[in-house]
């Protein structure tokens, strides 16, 4: 699929890898953008940069909490509202914060949910442009292992996969015509990963961080931004339905998750 005059929502598409996302799918000819975001200052700042390089008419910031459901439908309302169509959801809204777990799951897991839901039930079968319409899901490495300090926001990235293989398959393609790719980055350079520390559910697991930060570090340090939108054009243009794709490390792979006849011991 190209992204070319396709309309797209992103969410927490204000700053961080979301931002990233909007600008990459701008530079590859997307019509316009919604950003997602309850950070109204950071969206004004996007939306700035989005109109100075590629024009006023191709950005909309909508404040919104995905843990809020009308916000949420407010978001997809009024994006086709302002640019006629939606084609493609970005579900990249999210936080890592052991010690608020029921909240994180708010956002993390129920908002991509609900989000799927909009768009696959009442969104894309009336405003996509063309035969079909593409939801990404942000997993993450930590959705495919184990983390011994992050056990909660862990849960919500495995899920998160779940999520996605189920929504994405054939007998829900049939009738949606809407592609679910996943992507999985590994441990990226943004506000996400600042502060550990605070952001572990106890003393216990506080005493683990460093460990953590070893996990961090196969590279020695998280990877940058840049390259981690170029995984989501990758999934988009040619990620079948229900596939899942890492990136780290300067590297962009597709995994086959094992059928659990493989991994019997
Ligand atoms: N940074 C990493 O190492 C890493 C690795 C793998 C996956 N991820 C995932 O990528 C996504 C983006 O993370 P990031 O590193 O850019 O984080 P970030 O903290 O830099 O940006 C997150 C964005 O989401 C917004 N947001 C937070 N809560 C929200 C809510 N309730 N409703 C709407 N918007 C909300 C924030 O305002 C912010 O703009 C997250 O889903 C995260 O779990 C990040």
């Amino acid at each position: 699929m190209s992204v070319e005059n396709k309309v797209a929502i992103v969410t927490g598409g204000a700053s961080g890898i979301g931002f990233h996302y909007a600008l990459e799918l701008l530079q590859n000819g997307l019509r316009a953008v919604t950003l997602a975001d309850t950070d109204a200052a950071k969206g004004e700042e996007a939306v700035a940069k989005i109109s100075n390089d590629f024009g006023a008419d191709k950005v909309l910031f909508v404040k919104t909490d995905v843990t809020v459901k009308d916000q949420l439908a407010n978001a997809f309302k009024q994006t086709v509202e302002k640019f006629g169509n939606l084609d493609i959801v970005i579900n990249n809204a999210g936080v890592m914060v052991e010690a608020i777990w029921e909240k994180m799951i708010n956002i993390n897991l129920n908002g991509t949910i609900y989000s799927c839901i909009l768009a696959m039930e009442e969104y894309f079968p009336k405003y996509k442009s063309g035969d079909e319409a593409v939801i990404v899901n942000i997993s993450s490495t930590v959705g495919l292992q184990a983390v011994p300090i992050l056990p909660f926001y862990s849960a919500t990235k495995h899920a998160i996969i779940g999520l996605s293989t189920s929504l994405g398959t054939p007998q829900n393609y049939a009738t949606t015509k809407t592609r679910i790719v996943t992507i999985c980055p590994g441990p990226t350079d943004t506000p996400l990963l600042q502060d550990l520390e605070n952001k572990a559910f106890n003393e216990r697991y506080r005493a683990l961080t460093g460990a953590f930060l070893k996990f961090v570090g196969d590279a020695g340090k998280p990877q940058t931004i840049d390259f981690v939108p170029k995984c989501m054009m990758k999934a988009i243009q040619e990620g079948s339905n229900g596939s899942i794709w890492v990136v780290e490390n300067g590297e962009i792979y597709e995994i086959a998750p094992a059928d659990r006849k493989d991994m019997k011991k």
